[in-house]
């Protein structure tokens, strides 16, 4: 699909949808040299699972290294990605009464044979991550080289390639995906457009 309104209605009808014209070619291109640049400078951590102080790292369940953006030091083309989804996050809102307020987002590297397991985004204790935006940096890839997004949805199973410029839209908190093993380096940017955190209020009883 090509039009934000689309994606909108496949959000709202299937919980996902995708983008292949998101960001001009060569930002695509600056975003990509700068992960592989990361990449060889030694820069990216190896992902962990879990949330606030609990995380492990389990190879075989998530074998990604990740970058985290800095909002307040992004290069050009971040800037450029961040005011692009800053655009959809309001559009969204508009065609879907969201209420997204923020967006967090880091570089990931899966090396060859490295996958991430069935799971969903949306952490147990937190409801702000809402919806999840993967863009894939990988120029001419084919099928047999693997590394494919699997979706388990009601449908069916669904898989969509990490092909340099698609953007992968999908809610958080119920969609199940993984990612499966590739033949070389598989680079994306990930991240969560968030709401507003919730605090407690007290309940008064009568
Ligand atoms: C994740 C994830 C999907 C992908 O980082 O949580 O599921 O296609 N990524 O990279
Ligand atoms: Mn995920």
């Amino acid at each position: 699909m090509e039009s934000w309104y689309e994606l909108a209605d496949a959000l709202a009808e299937r919980g996902w949808g995708l983008l292949s014209n998101f960001l001009e070619a060569p930002t695509l291109e600056a975003l990509h040299q700068e992960a592989q640049a990361f990449w060889e400078a030694g820069k990216l951590r190896p992902a962990r699972i879990g949330h606030a102080g609990q995380e492990i790292r389990r190879k075989q369940t998530r074998g990604d290294f990740i970058h985290w953006w800095s909002p307040d030091t992004l290069s050009p083309a971040q800037e450029r990605y961040w005011q692009q989804i800053n655009a959809l996050r309001v559009s969204l809102n508009r065609e879907l009464f969201l209420g997204l307020e923020h967006f967090e987002s880091h570089y990931a590297i899966y090396p060859p044979g490295t996958r991430y397991q069935r799971h969903v985004d949306r952490f147990q204790d937190s409801i702000e991550r809402t919806i999840s935006c993967v863009l894939y940096l990988n120029r001419d890839w084919s099928e047999p080289e693997g590394g494919q997004l699997r979706l388990y949805t009601d449908g069916g199973e669904d898989e969509v390639l990490p092909r340099m410029g698609t953007l992968m839209v999908f809610r958080s908190d119920v969609i199940e995906h993984e990612v499966l093993p590739a033949t070389r380096h598989r680079f994306s940017v990930t991240g969560w457009l968030r709401r507003r955190p919730l605090t407690p209020v007290p309940v008064v009883h009568a």
